[in-house]
C-alpha cells in the first residue's frame, strides 16, 4: 500500500520560474531542514511534542473500544458536544469511513451501529433541530473540550443537561462521557464532583492535533470506525515522516515546496480532493493549516504577520465554481490535490443506442472519469503557470486515511518552522474567547467588556436598514 506524492507541477521546469521551484532552491532549504528536525527530535525527547507517539498507546485504545462497546449497548445515538479540534477530526474520518447514508438508515441497516452527530456551533436552530431527530433516553452526549472552558461546548452542555432532564431522564449524568484534559479545567472538576464518566486528553496535545486521542477515537469507534487501523496507519506512516532526509520526507516537502511557494506569491493554499469521502479532510486541514501557521508574532517576538489562506474546494464539483478563477485569476494559489487510487465501488458506463455524441464514454468507468478530470485540472493548471501538487491514497481504508492524517499534522509542524511562529498556539483564537466571556459577563473578565465597549464607542456607527418582507 503506497501513498504517492506528485510534486512534478510544483517546478519551475513545468510551471516557469517565476512560479515554480527550482532544484537550487530546493536545495538550498536542505541544511535548514536537517536543523529544524534537531528542534523537532529535541522538543519530542523532553515530551513536548506527544502527539507524535499517539498512534503507537495500544492500552489506551483498548480503553476506548471497551468504553465504546457500553455506549454501543446503552444508547442509539451518539452526539459530540465541541467545536474546532474538539469535533473536526471526527467529522473528517467519519465523513471519509462511514458510508454517507450511516445517519439516514434504520439501525438494523447500519449493524447496531449508533448515529453520530457532531453539533458544532451554537446556533439554537441547528441545535433544536438535532434535538427533535433524537430520543433523550437513548442518547449520549460526549461533551469534548481541552481546556474545559470552551464557551460553545459549555453552553451546548447546559443546553444539552437541561433537555434531558425536561424530559424526564432521570440522571442525566449517565448521559454524559467528559473528554478533556487530565487534571485541569472546568469539564474535569465536573466530571470529579458529579461523578461524570470521563475520559483523558493526553497532556500537551492540542486540540488541532487530536485526532488519534479519545476525542475522535471514541466516537469514531462508537459509530463503528475501524480505529485500530487507523492508527495503524498513521503508525506506518510515522518512521516515513520523522527522518531528516528532505528529497526523501514527503511532509517535509510538502511543506518546503508550500513555503517556497508562499514566498513567491502563492499565499493562498487551496486543498481540492477528488472524491466526496475526502472532503472532510480538506476542512480538518483548513483549521490546522490556518491555525498553526497563520500568526502575527515569529518566534523571536518580532512582529510578522505570516500564513498561508487554506481553502476548499471539491473535484469535480468546483470544476464548475472556482477553478476558472484557479486558472486564470491572480497568481496567488497553490493547489494541493487528493486523488484516490482505487474506489471502493464503479461503474462503467454502457452505450446509448443512436448517440453517437455519448460514444466516447462507452466501456469507461466513473472512477476512470473522475481522475481524468483531476489530471487534466493539474495539467492545464501547470500550462498556465499554476503550481499544483498530487497526494494519492491507494484507497480511501481507515489506514490510509489515518496515513494521510499523520503526515498532514507533522507536514505542519515542520512548516511552522519554516515560516518561524508557534504552530502549536492560537493566540488570535484567544483573544475572541477573552471578549465573548466578557460580553457573557463571565466573572474576571469585567475589564475586558470596559474594553469592548470603548473600543465599541470609538468607531462611528455605519448601518444601513432596509425594509424585509414579512411573511
Ligand atoms: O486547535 C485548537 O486548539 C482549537 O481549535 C480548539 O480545539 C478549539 O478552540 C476548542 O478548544 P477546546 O478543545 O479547549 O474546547
Amino acid at each position: 500500500m503506497k501513498l504517492e506524492f506528485d510534486y512534478s507541477y510544483m517546478m519551475a521546469e513545468s510551471v516557469g520560474r517565476e512560479q515554480g521551484t527550482s532544484d537550487a532552491e530546493l536545495a538550498s532549504e536542505v541544511t535548514r531542514c536537517q536543523d529544524i528536525h534537531a528542534r523537532i527530535k529535541t522538543r519530542r525527547e523532553q515530551g513536548e511534542l506527544p502527539f507524535f507517539d499517539l498512534p503507537f498507546a495500544a492500552a489506551e485504545v483498548d480503553e476506548i473500544l471497551h468504553l465504546a462497546d457500553k455506549v454501543r449497548q446503552r444508547f442509539d445515538d451518539v452526539v459530540v458536544l465541541g467545536i474546532g479540534g474538539s469535533a473536526l477530526g471526527t467529522k473528517a474520518v467519519m465523513s471519509a469511513l462511514r458510508p454517507s447514508w450511516h445517519n439516514l438508515v434504520s439501525p438494523g441497516d447500519r449493524n447496531g451501529l449508533p448515529r453520530l452527530f457532531v453539533l458544532d456551533n451554537v446556533d439554537p436552530d441547528y441545535v433544536a433541530d438535532h434535538f427533535e431527530l433524537l430520543n433523550p433516553e437513548r442518547t449520549c452526549f460526549l461533551v469534548i473540550s481541552k481546556s474545559g472552558s470552551t464557551v460553545e461546548t459549555a453552553s451546548q452542555f447546559l443546553v444539552a443537561r437541561d433537555w434531558l432532564n425536561a424530559n424526564s431522564c432521570l440522571n442525566y449524568r449517565e448521559h454524559f462521557i467528559l473528554i478533556t484534559d487530565p487534571e485541569h479545567g472546568l469539564l474535569r472538576e465536573l466530571a470529579e464532583r458529579e461523578g461524570i464518566e470521563s475520559c483523558a486528553i493526553p497532556a500537551g496535545v492540542g486540540g488541532r492535533f487530536s485526532v488519534f486521542t479519545p476525542v475522535s477515537l471514541l466516537p469514531l469507534a462508537c459509530a463503528g470506525v475501524d480505529i485500530v487501523s487507523l492508527l495503524k496507519g498513521a503508525a506506518a506512516m510515522a518512521p516515513q515522516v520523522c527522518h531528516d532526509d528532505l528529497m526523501t520526507n514527503p511532509a517535509y516537502l510538502n511543506a518546503v515546496l508550500q513555503y517556497l511557494a508562499y514566498q513567491k506569491g502563492a499565499r493562498i493554499s487551496v486543498m481540492m480532493p477528488y472524491s466526496n469521502r475526502l472532503f472532510g479532510v480538506a476542512d480538518w486541514f483548513r483549521q490546522l493549516w490556518a491555525e498553526s501557521l497563520g500568526k502575527k508574532y515569529a518566534l523571536d517576538g518580532s512582529v510578522c504577520h505570516v500564513g498561508p489562506t487554506p481553502i476548499n474546494a471539491l473535484g469535480t464539483t468546483d470544476q464548475h465554481s472556482q477553478v476558472q478563477l484557479y486558472m486564470e485569476g491572480p497568481f496567488d494559489k497553490l493547489v494541493m490535490f487528493l486523488a484516490v487510487g482505487c474506489f471502493d465501488q464503479d461503474f462503467t458506463m454502457q452505450s446509448y443506442p443512436d448517440m453517437p455524441a455519448l460514444q466516447y464514454l462507452e466501456g469507461h468507468s466513473m472512477a476512470e472519469l473522475i481522475n481524468a478530470e483531476r489530471r487534466a485540472t493539474a495539467t492545464a493548471l501547470a500550462r498556465n503557470q499554476r503550481p499544483n501538487l498530487t497526494l494519492t491514497l491507494p484507497d480511501v481504508s481507515a489506514a490510509s486515511v489515518g496515513a494521510l492524517l499523520y503526515w498532514l499534522q507533522v507536514q505542519t509542524l515542520f512548516a511552522g518552522y519554516l515560516f518561524d511562529v508557534d504552530p502549536l498556539d492560537q493566540p488570535g483564537v484567544e483573544e475572541g474567547k477573552t471578549l465573548t466571556y466578557a460580553l457573557m459577563g463571565r466573572e474576571g473578565f469585567s475589564e475586558k467588556r470596559d474594553e469592548f465597549e470603548q473600543l465599541q464607542a470609538e468607531v462611528p456607527r455605519r448601518v444601513l436598514s432596509v425594509d424585509s418582507v414579512s411573511t
